[in-house]
C-alpha cells in the first residue's frame, strides 16, 4: 500500500511547477484567476477516480455519493487522505484554496446521466480465476447458523460461526457497502452490494469469493427473485433496474425505469415478494410503484401501480399482499393492496417512519407491526386488520433499527439519532413496556441487533472504528461475549434471511 505522504510527495514537484507557471502567466491579467477545480481533478485525482468521476481504484466522487461526506469532510479528505488506504493527503501538494475548488468540482452534478449499458457492464464482470467450488462446507460450523458481520470502517465482512461466534473468514468488499446482503435460498452464496454499484458473490461453504460486477454507477440495495435465480440491483444511477444471473453474475437485462409521465426515476429500494414471484420498486421521482415478475412465463414484464406520491421505503405485510409506503415529505404512511393495485388507506405517521426497518411479530394473540422514526422518539404499533395506532412507545431517542425473534420475547430498539444512541430498549412484546435499557458503550453509537438461529443470543453492533459486536443472552439480557471489530453496522443471519423469520425486516 502506497503510504499517503510518500504518493504527494510525488506529485508535490510537477504540480508546483505547473502552478508557478499558471501564477505568472496570470500576473499579466488584471485578476487572479480562481483555480480551476476540473483541472486540478484531471492533474491529481482522475489516475485512482477516473475521468469520468465514476470511481476506477477510488470510489466514485460523484454528489450522489459524496453528500453524505458532512461538514467539511470532504475538505478533511482531500487535506489529509485516508490512513492505511491508497487516498493521499494533499495538504502540501495543493493551498486551501485548490483544495476548496476541486472539493466543488467532485459535489458538482455530472453533465449526463451515465448509460451503464449492459454491455458497459458486462465488460466489468470479472470471476475470481482462484475460485474452487466445494461440494460441501469447508468448516463444521453449522452453516445455517452463520452470521456476517458488514464491517463499514474498513470495508470487510467478517463471517461468524453463529455457535461459537468464532471468526471463519475476514473478506475485503468492494468500496461502501449498502443495503442488506441477500442469500441464496440454501444458504450457500451471499451477495453483497455497494454504493457504486458493485455486486460481489461470496461462497459461504467454501469462504472464498466467486467474482464481481458492477451493475450499476450508484445504487441503493439488491433483492433475490424467489427461486434464487435472478438478482435486482436498484440504481439511482442510472435510472434503471438491473437484472442479474445469480449463477454467473451475468446480465440478464436492464430495465428502463420509464415513468408514466414520460420521464425516467432512480430507484429507492427493491424488495423480494415471495409469494408473488416478483420484485417490488420504490421509484424516488414519480408517484408509481413497479411490480417486477421473475415467473418463467412473464420473466422481467412489469405492472405499474399509481400511488397518490412518491413513496421511499416500504414495510411488507408477512402474507406480502400489502405495503405501506412513506412519504417522506408528508410524514404519512399509505397502505397499498399489491392485489388491488390501489392505496386502501392512510396511516398518520409522523417523525418520518423508517418502514424499511418496520417488523411484525405476535402481540397479546394478534399478529401486529412496528416501525421507528427518524426524527422522533416513538415507535409506532399497527394493527394490520385496521390498520390504526394502537400504540406509541416513547423511546430516548430516534431509532432507526428495530428487531425481535420467534423464539425471543422481546423488541430491542437502538435509538440511533440524538444523545442517547449508546442507549438500546428492550421492549416486551406482550406488555409493549420497555423492560430495560443497555447502555453498554457509554457515548458510543450502540445501534442494530440480530439473532442467532435460535433466538438465544442477539448480536448488537458498537458501530464504531474501533467497535464491537457484543453478544447478549437473549433472555438473561447478561453480555456474554464482546467481539472487537471495524465499524460493524448490519448483521445477517443465514437462517434468519432465509427463512424470512419473525422480527427480521427484508
Ligand atoms: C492513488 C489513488 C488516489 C488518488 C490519486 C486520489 N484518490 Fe481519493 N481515494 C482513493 C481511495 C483508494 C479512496 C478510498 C479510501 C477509503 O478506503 O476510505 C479515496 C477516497 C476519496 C474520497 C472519499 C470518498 C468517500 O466517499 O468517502 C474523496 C473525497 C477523495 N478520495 C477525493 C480525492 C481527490 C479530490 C483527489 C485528487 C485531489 C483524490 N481523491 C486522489 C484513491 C485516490
Amino acid at each position: 500500500m502506497t503510504p499517503p505522504i510518500a504518493f504527494s510527495d510525488v506529485f508535490r514537484t510537477g504540480r508546483r511547477a505547473g502552478i508557478l507557471g499558471a501564477t505568472l502567466a496570470l500576473l499579466a491579467s488584471p485578476a487572479l484567476a480562481d483555480p480551476d477545480g476540473a483541472e486540478i481533478y484531471m492533474d491529481l485525482c482522475a489516475s485512482c477516480h477516473a475521468e469520468s468521476r465514476l470511481g476506477g481504484t477510488g470510489p466514485a466522487l460523484i454528489p450522489e455519493t459524496i453528500g453524505r461526506l458532512r461538514g467539511n469532510a470532504l475538505g478533511e479528505t482531500i487535506t489529509n487522505g485516508r490512513v492505511a488506504t491508497q487516498m493521499p493527503a494533499f495538504r502540501d501538494t495543493l493551498s486551501a484554496a485548490e483544495i476548496d475548488a476541486v472539493a466543488s468540482y467532485v459535489k458538482s452534478a455530472l453533465p449526463d446521466i451515465p448509460r451503464w449499458t449492459a454491455d458497459e457492464i458486462e465488460a466489468t464482470r470479472a470471476l475470481s480465476p482462484d475460485y474452487t467450488p466445494v461440494a460441501a462446507p469447508v468448516f463444521s460450523a453449522d452453516p445455517m447458523n452463520i452470521t456476517l458481520v458488514v464491517e463499514t470502517g474498513d470495508h470487510h465482512v467478517s463471517v461468524l460461526d453463529g455457535d461459537t461466534f468464532e471468526v471463519l473468514d475476514r473478506f475485503a468488499t468492494p468500496f461502501a457497502v449498502h443495503g442488506g446482503p441477500k442469500f441464496s435460498p440454501d444458504g450457500h452464496y451471499v451477495f453483497v452490494m455497494s454504493r457504486d454499484g458493485w455486486v460481489q458473490k461470496y461462497d459461504i461453504w467454501a469462504l472464498q469469493e466467486v467474482g464481481r460486477v458492477r451493475a450499476g454507477v450508484n445504487s441503493r440495495n439488491i433483492a433475490m427473485s424467489s427461486d434464487g435465480k435472478w438478482l435486482a440491483v436498484a440504481n439511482y444511477l442510472p435510472h434503471t433496474l438491473t437484472l442479474l444471473s445469480t449463477k454467473d453474475l451475468s446480465v440478464a437485462e436492464v430495465l428502463p425505469i420509464d415513468t408514466v409521465s414520460g420521464g425516467s426515476s432512480r430507484v429507492s429500494a427493491v424488495y423480494q415478494a415471495p409469494q408473488r414471484a416478483s420484485f417490488i420498486l420504490a421509484l424516488k421521482d414519480s408517484p408509481e410503484i413497479w411490480e417486477v415478475f421473475t415467473k418463467p412465463e412473464a420473466l422481467f414484464e412489469h405492472r405499474r401501480i399509481d400511488v397518490s406520491a412518491p413513496l421511499d421505503d416500504f414495510f411488507f405485510t408477512p402474507d406480502y399482499a400489502h405495503l405501506i409506503g412513506a412519504n417522506r415529505g408528508a410524514e404519512t404512511g399509505v397502505v397499498v393492496s399489491l392485489d388491488a393495485g390501489r392505496e386502501i388507506a392512510d396511516l398518520p405517521l409522523p417523525g418520518m417512519p423508517h418502514l424499511g426497518s418496520g417488523i411484525s411479530f405476535m402481540s397479546g394473540g394478534k399478529r401486529v407491526m412496528a416501525t421507528p422514526h427518524l426524527s422522533e422518539g416513538v415507535l409506532s404499533v399497527i394493527d394490520m386488520d385496521s390498520w390504526t395506532i394502537t400504540r406509541e412507545i416513547k423511546t430516548a431517542g430516534p431509532g432507526f433499527f428495530l428487531r425481535s425473534h420467534e423464539n425471543t420475547p422481546y423488541l430491542w430498539a437502538d435509538v440511533f439519532f440524538g444523545p442517547n444512541k449508546d442507549k438500546m430498549h428492550i421492549i416486551d412484546k406482550e406488555s409493549l413496556e420497555i423492560v430495560k435499557t443497555l447502555d453498554p458503550a457509554p457515548g458510543k453509537t450502540v445501534a442494530h441487533i440480530e439473532f442467532t438461529r435460535d433466538g438465544k443470543y442477539a448480536l448488537v453492533s458498537i458501530w464504531e472504528d474501533d467497535g464491537a459486536v457484543i453478544v447478549y443472552d437473549a433472555e438473561t439480557l447478561e453480555e456474554v461475549r464482546r467481539l472487537p471489530m471495524k465499524k460493524p453496522s448490519g448483521k445477517y443471519n443465514v437462517w434468519n434471511k432465509i427463512t424470512f423469520s419473525d422480527g427480521t425486516s427484508h
